[in-house]
């Protein structure tokens, strides 16, 4: 492979459900076989992965007896020990079963909602041997078609209640985990809670142990929202809440494309790497994606290292973008940098500047109404740096 080679530093992690996925979809069946999870292991490992994720039913199929739960549970250990990478992350399945046709921590049906969480404890308690470090709730299910059916507040008490009770759960057994909320819009339900990256941000404020629980945002689902996906993460990351990231790509409000990263808005994708590179998010950089129905078994780890190798290529540009002395200069000229002085001098109050006549009695509007921003010529060194016209 060419450079930029990824490595382990390079915190890349993906899903067994991704490079897994064997291609059934709504409309048509599998297009691939099913992949040994220990073999997804070796391969990701060999590509210059440093983590593997799990959804519980990734690793052990669901209804599987105790012996056979350890003996999955071994072959997967034997590999993570034989070739380095860790798990920094896992979740739980609550969607694929029929049981879960409702949801699950906001089922209106209570014996549902119950079965739910011991499943999720079954995991966590799984999770915390493996050494992971984040916990991802995604509630894909949690929702619904028709508005008769569910009170949203109601449900919105008992999404509470689950996370509550499982927070708890986590500090007294001691794991050390923290959770992750990952919104989406619609898809499987259709209209799922917490759709976009500030509903969850509203809702984590009201949760018992606020504080250990933060956002894994995917790259698509905010996008499918029309939101500008950047500006999410930088919220997170304002909030101190950006636990997680799921990297995708997706082309504008359509059906869940995950798409390899970068092969959706390209142009976001570059401010994205830009912002998690010098934004000071320190976690993996976790591709949840599918390599698509068309390709073979082969093409899936083309696909996987074309995530890893994209967003190396992004990284790259994004920093000679930081480095050239006419970016420094267009940002000047946009003011960019006059964002960080604070509206208000150093010991200032309201008063004083009630009393400074400059603010505006005498602060000439009609031609600060004509200074011009420059924002154009800004975009276009970003869009040339992106293109790799300028080095
Ligand atoms: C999706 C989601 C999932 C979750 C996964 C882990 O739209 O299908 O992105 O892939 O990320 O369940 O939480
Ligand atoms: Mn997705
Ligand atoms: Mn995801």
């Amino acid at each position: 492979m060419q450079e930029p080679r990824p490595t382990r530093d390079d915190k890349f992690s993906f899903g067994l459900w991704t490079v897994g996925w064997p291609a059934r979809d709504p409309f048509g069946d599998a297009t691939r076989p099913p992949l040994d999870p220990v073999e997804s292991v070796h391969r990701l490992a060999e590509l210059g992965a440093y983590g593997v994720t799990f959804h519980d039913d990734d690793l052990i199929p669901f209804g599987a007896d105790g012996d056979q739960r350890e003996r999955h549970v071994k072959r997967f250990r034997e590999a993570l020990e034989a070739t380095g990478l860790v798990v920094p992350m896992a979740t739980t399945n609550t969607f694929t079963h029929p049981v879960f046709r409702d949801g699950a921590f906001t089922a209106n049906d209570r014996d549902v909602r119950r079965y739910a969480v011991r499943k999720i404890m079954r995991n966590l308690d799984l999770a915390a041997e493996l050494g992971a470090h984040t916990y991802v709730f995604w509630g894909g299910r949690e929702g619904a078609e028709t508005d008769a059916a569910k009170d949203v507040r109601v449900a919105l008490d008992r999404y509470k209640e689950g996370l509550d009770l499982l927070c708890q759960y986590v500090v007294d057994r001691g794991y050390g985990l923290r959770f992750a909320i990952e919104p989406k819009p619609n898809e499987p339900r259709g209209d799922i809670l917490l759709p976009t990256v500030g509903h969850a941000l509203a809702f984590i404020g009201a949760l018992e142990h606020a504080d250990m629980v933060g956002l894994n945002p995917e790259v698509g689902h905010e996008q499918m929202a029309g939101l500008n996906f950047v500006h999410g993460i930088a919220q997170a990351l304002w909030h101190g809440k950006l636990f997680h990231i799921d990297l995708n790509g997706q082309h504008g409000p359509k059906y869940d494309q995950d798409l390899v990263f970068g092969h959706g808005d390209v142009k976001s994708a570059f401010f994205l790497v830009d912002l998690l590179e010098h934004g000071g998010y320190q976690g993996p950089r976790h591709f949840d994606y599918k390599p698509p129905r068309t390709e073979d078994p082969d093409d899936v780890w083309v696909s996987a290292a074309a995530n890893m190798r994209t967003y190396l290529l992004l990284k790259e540009r994004a920093a000679a973008f930081r480095a050239d002395p006419e970016v420094a200069a267009a940002m000047e000229a946009a003011r960019v940098p006059e964002l960080a002085v604070p509206t208000l001098a150093e010991g200032e109050t309201w008063e004083d500047l009630r009393g400074d006549r400059g603010a505006f009695e005498d602060f000439d509007v009609e031609a600060a109404g004509r200074r011009g921003m420059h924002y154009a010529a800004l975009d276009q060194l970003a869009v040339e740096h992106l293109l790799g016209a300028r080095s």
